[in-house]
């Protein structure tokens, strides 16, 4: 049993963990923090406890390290299940990103997706199959009466099992994404309805990142299940001191000076993000043409400074979509580049430094997604801005709730509108830029990553 801080063993579960595993010329295994924003908002409460978390291993690397049982790195200590590849594809690509990601985001293109067949079928019970095994690996580490934080839509089944096997566990689940509503979720057979919701349900209380997500699962369980559990709203936060520690480091001042070199003096648009189709990046370059065409004064004057990376590469979907997003820009640079002066920066390198230094950088931070969880750069951008920059908000990103005061909206399909929307950010005079800038930082500094765990604790004591 695993000696802890805090009053009673904490347990977090999640498909993608706090480290990921590289192998270095030697052969010798090298732990780093893992991407995305479930770690990234999740890592920082974690590493202050002794909680075990459990994920899944997603390289060879990250196997190895799985061989050798619990790994203590990084404040963390870290158990990892090592899944057979075909049975991960079809947990993770097939069911977890391609289905239950695109139908939260509100993605499918119904005429063709989703395909309910045979083989969506067998990735069901697949994604059934890794549930289970989570839930199993949770049932063996999990000290009597532990708390279990349960992490994100891949692990939709295992309150159910929890619940089941282990009722003296305290399963906590949050939802990192948004929750479509109940028309959207009958594109999905009644029994899978019924199993997912259950799974859910089967939690002592289940988070989102906002009041709107949790009223749509409310109204999901409602008419699936006939009964409504226990939401909380608990929007995650930035960790504001790791990141202004890492926005003053020498790798950060390194990327501003190179990108300070390239743009000069020139006004910066900029946008950090996965290559991800429900970040709506094509409109966003499709709007900035836009702007460069029926607003010529601006040619040569700014920059739009893209700093996004591949994600879910093993995915059609995203391979598609990363295809066009390079042609949108390569065409755009093609028409409008001067000497000296390229319309759209491009870097598709995962590097967090680097990309803080175009969150200091930015006068203008796009951030206009179809739909999102939350959205956590929009307030990493103003912890760290270094120039009164303006943040240009989609409503449907749940983070808009915390924002909406001083950020400027922008309808993620609009693209005359997102056009109109980056002019006036452009134009606007510095007292507004400064008190718009001011009340974003006041506003993402409300909360810290202790606060959101502290909450998730909460919700399994009531
Ligand atoms: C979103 C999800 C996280 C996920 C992250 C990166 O933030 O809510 O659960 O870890 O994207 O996606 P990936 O598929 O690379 O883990």
């Amino acid at each position: 049993m695993v000696p802890h801080v805090s009053d009673h063993h904490v347990v977090v579960v999640s498909n993608r963990g706090p480290l990921a595993f590289t192998v270095d010329d030697a052969g010798a295994l090298i732990a780093r923090r893992g991407a995305g924003g479930l770690v990234s908002s999740l890592g920082p409460a974690v590493a202050a406890t002794d909680a075990t978390w459990i994920a899944c291993a997603l390289s060879d690397a990250d196997r190895r390290a799985a061989a050798g049982g619990a790994i203590d790195a990084d404040g963390f200590r870290v158990r990892t299940l090592d899944v057979a590849p075909d049975l991960y594809r079809q947990y993770y690509d097939v069911v977890s990103n391609a289905t239950l990601w695109f139908l939260n985001h509100g993605l499918f293109d119904l005429p063709r997706r989703p395909r309910i067949d045979r083989r969506w079928m067998e990735a069901w019970d697949a994604y059934r199959k890794v549930n289970v095994a989570l839930a199993d690996f949770v049932i063996d580490e999990a000290d009597t009466g532990a708390t279990v934080l349960v992490h994100d839509y891949h692990l939709s089944l295992i309150g159910a099992r929890l619940a089941k096997e282990r009722p003296d566990l305290r399963s906590v689940y949050f939802h990192h994404t948004p929750f479509c509503d109940p028309t959207t979720l009958r594109v999905l057979p009644e029994d899978v309805r019924v199993e997912l919701l259950e799974g859910l349900a089967g939690n002592r209380a289940c988070g989102f990142h906002s009041p709107r997500w949790a009223a749509n699962f409310e109204a999901c369980c409602d008419e699936v299940l006939g009964r409504v559990p226990k939401t909380y709203v608990a929007p995650a936060a930035p960790d504001a001191d790791d990141l202004r520690a890492v926005a003053s480091g020498l790798e950060c001042d390194a990327a501003l000076e190179s990108l300070d070199a390239a743009v000069g003096d020139r006004l910066v648009i900029a946008r950090v993000d996965r290559i991800e189709p429900s970040k709506n990046i094509v409109r966003g370059f499709l709007a900035y043409e836009d702007l460069l065409r029926d607003h010529p004064q601006w040619r040569e004057r700014v920059v739009f400074v893209a700093y996004i990376y591949p994600s879910r590469q093993s995915m059609p979907e995203y391979q598609a979509y990363d295809a066009e997003v390079r042609a949108v820009v390569d065409r755009i640079n093609a028409q409008y580049s001067a000497p000296g002066w390229t319309p759209i920066l491009l870097d598709t390198r995962d590097d967090f430094p680097r990309s803080l230094a175009a969150l200091r950088r930015y006068d203008v931070l796009l951030v206009n997604p179809v739909r999102d969880g939350l959205n956590l750069v929009a307030k990493e951008g103003p912890l760290v801005n270094e120039r009164d920059g303006v943040v240009l908000l989609s409503p449907e990103a749940g983070v808009w709730d915390e924002l909406s005061d001083a950020a400027i909206a922008v309808n993620p399909f609009d693209v005359g509108g997102t056009a109109a929307a980056l002019d006036l950010a452009l134009n606007l005079d510095p007292v507004e830029r400064h008190d718009r800038w001011a009340s974003l930082r006041e506003a993402a500094e409300r909360r810290s990553p202790q606060d959101w765990f502290d909450d998730q604790l909460a919700a399994g004591r009531d």
